[in-house]
C-alpha cells in the first residue's frame, strides 16, 4: 500500500476537522433552525445532543478511522468485517449526494462575494434572477469545485491541512469583527433578545427532531467524513480531547453567527423580529439590503467579508466531503490521488447539475418532487431541497448503523483499546462512560426513532411526534 500521508499534528487534525464541521451549516442555517425552534431553549437542546450524543458518534468514527488507516469502506474491511462495508458505501454515497448541492449554494456565497464586491446590493432583490442566471451560476460552481479539488489533489498535510490553517484563523477573526460591527447597528438588541431569550412554547417534536438533526450535519457525522479525517491522525494524540476541541469549535461559531445575525436582521427590519425569512432567503435575500443599508462603502467592505467569510466556511467543508470518496479510490483501486481527484470532481458537478438547473433555470428540476411523496397533500420542491432532505435523513441512518457497529459487532472493548492509545487514563474516566453509554443505549435507540420520524415526516407526510404528543 502507497504512503497515504497524514496530519502532522494534533491541531493540524483538529483545524481540518473543525475546518469540515464548520460551514453552510452553521452560518446560513443554525440561526433560522435557532428561530423557528424557539431560541435560546433550542440552543440548549442543541448543545446536549452534540455533547451527549455527537460526541460519542465522533469519538467512534475517528477511533475507526485510525485503527484501519483506511477510507470508509475499507475500514469495516480490515476489521474483518465485509458484510458492514455498506456502511462505508452509504457514507460515500452521502457525500457525493451532499457534496453535489453543496456546492451550488457554495458557488452562490462565492458570487455574492464578488457581485457585493462590485457594489451590487440589488443582488438580494434579483435572487431568483441570480440563481436562474445559469452562465453565472455555472461558472461559479466550476470554480468552487476547482478550488475543491486542487486542496484536495495536494493531499492530507499539504493541502486539507495547510488550507485548514489558512482558513480557520481567517474565518474566526472575520466573524468575530462582524458580531462586534453587528452589535452597533441601531435594533441590536431587539435582535439578540430573539436570540437568546427561550420561548418554551415553540418547543415541539420537530424542534426537538431538528436540533438532532441540525447537529449531526453540522457536526459532519454518519457519512464516514471522521472516518476517514481519522484515518490521518498518528496514535500518540489524544482523540477524545480532539473531539471536544472539534465539537466546541463547531457550536461556538454557531453560535457566534447568531449573534452575527440577528442584529442585523433586526436592524434591517427596524426591531420588528416577526416574520422572519428563513431558508436560503435569510441570507442571500435579507442581509446584501442590510449591507446596502450600511452606505456606500461601508457596506462593500462588510458585505463582501461577509460572503467571503461563508465561502471559506463552505470550502473547508467541501474538501472533507470530496476527500472521501477520493480516499476510497485510492486506497482500493491504487489510482493516483490527482487522478482520482479529477475523476470524483467531475462525476459529483454533473450529480449536481439538476440542482444547479433547479432554481429557475429549469422549470422541471425546480418542481421536480413533490413532497411528501405519499401524502394526499404534497407541495412540490426543488431537486436541491430534496437532495438536501434526503442527505439528512441519510446521515441519521449512517450514523445509527455506526453506533451499532461499534457498541454490538465490533465491540466496547475494542472500541475503549483504540481510544486508550493517546489517552492512557481512558479505562477511568467518564468520557468512557458517556462514549459506551452512546453507541450501546442512547446512539442506537435515539438515531432509529429519529430515523422513523424523519421518514415518516418527509416521505408519508406523517408527523409522528405531533401525533403523540
Ligand atoms: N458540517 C458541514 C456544515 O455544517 C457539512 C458537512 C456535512 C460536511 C457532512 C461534511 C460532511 O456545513
Amino acid at each position: 500500500m502507497a504512503n497515504r500521508g497524514g496530519f502532522t499534528n494534533k491541531l493540524g487534525f483538529i483545524l481540518a476537522a473543525a475546518g469540515s464541521a464548520v460551514g453552510l451549516g452553521n452560518i446560513w442555517k443554525f440561526p433560522f433552525e435557532v428561530g423557528d425552534g424557539g431560541g435560546a431553549a433550542f440552543v440548549v437542546m442543541y448543545l446536549a445532543f452534540c455533547f451527549l450524543l455527537c460526541l460519542p458518534v465522533m469519538v467512534t468514527e475517528i477511533a475507526i478511522g485510525r485503527k484501519t488507516q483506511r477510507n470508509p469502506v475499507g475500514a469495516f474491511k480490515a476489521l474483518g468485517y465485509k458484510n458492514w462495508a455498506f456502511i462505508g458505501f452509504l457514507g460515500i454515497l452521502c457525500g457525493v449526494l451532499i457534496l453535489s448541492f453543496y456546492n451550488v449554494i457554495a458557488g452562490w456565497a462565492f458570487g455574492y462575494f464578488i457581485e457585493l464586491l462590485m457594489g451590487n446590493f440589488e443582488i438580494g432583490n434579483n435572487f431568483s434572477e441570480f440563481t436562474s442566471n445559469i452562465l453565472k451560476i455555472g461558472l461559479y460552481s466550476i470554480l468552487f469545485m476547482g478550488a475543491t479539488a486542487f486542496i484536495v489533489s495536494k493531499g492530507i498535510s499539504g493541502g486539507i491541512e495547510r488550507a485548514a490553517k489558512m482558513l480557520m484563523p481567517a474565518l474566526i477573526i472575520m466573524i468575530s469583527c462582524l458580531v462586534i460591527y453587528s452589535f452597533t447597528l441601531p435594533h441590536a438588541i431587539e435582535g439578540l433578545k430573539f436570540y437568546l431569550i427561550p420561548d418554551l412554547s415553540k418547543i415541539d417534536g420537530n424542534a426537538v427532531s431538528g436540533a438532532l438533526r441540525q447537529a449531526f450535519f453540522s457536526l459532519s457525522l454518519g457519512m464516514g467524513a471522521l472516518i476517514t479525517y481519522g484515518s490521518y491522525v498518528g496514535k500518540n494524540d489524544n482523540i477524545v480531547s480532539s473531539a471536544v476541541y472539534i465539537t466546541l469549535t463547531d457550536v461556538g461559531i454557531a453560535f457566534i453567527a447568531g449573534l452575527m445575525m440577528f442584529p442585523l436582521v433586526a436592524f434591517n427590519n427596524m426591531g420588528d423580529m416577526t416574520n422572519l425569512q428563513s431558508g436560503p432567503g435569510l441570507i442571500f435575500v435579507t442581509l446584501p439590503s442590510v449591507f446596502g443599508n450600511i452606505g456606500p462603502v461601508l457596506g462593500v467592505i462588510i458585505g463582501a467579508f461577509f460572503f467571503l467569510l461563508l465561502s471559506f466556511a463552505a470550502l473547508t467543508s467541501t474538501v472533507s466531503l470530496l476527500e472521501v470518496p477520493v480516499a476510497y479510490i485510492v486506497d482500493e483501486f491504487n489510482v493516483r490521488r490527482a487522478r482520482a481527484v479529477i475523476l470524483v470532481a467531475t462525476i459529483i458537478f454533473i450529480i449536481g447539475l439538476p440542482s444547479l438547473l433547479g432554481n429557475g433555470y429549469s422549470d422541471f428540476f425546480s418542481n421536480a418532487f413533490t413532497i411528501p411523496f405519499f401524502s394526499d397533500q404534497p407541495s412540490s420542491s426543488d431537486f436541491l431541497s430534496f437532495m438536501a432532505g434526503t442527505a439528512d435523513t441519510l446521515l441519521l441512518f449512517g450514523g445509527f448503523f455506526i453506533v451499532l457497529f461499534a457498541g454490538y459487532i465490533w465491540k466496547k472493548h475494542n472500541l475503549d483499546e483504540e481510544i486508550s492509545f493517546g489517552y492512557a487514563n481512558y479505562k477511568n474516566s467518564f468520557a468512557r462512560i458517556l462514549i459506551n453509554l452512546g453507541v450501546t443505549v442512547v446512539g442506537p435507540i435515539l438515531l432509529f426513532l429519529l430515523f422513523i420520524v424523519v421518514v415518516l415526516n418527509n416521505f408519508f407526510g406523517i408527523d409522528l411526534i405531533q401525533k403523540i404528543f
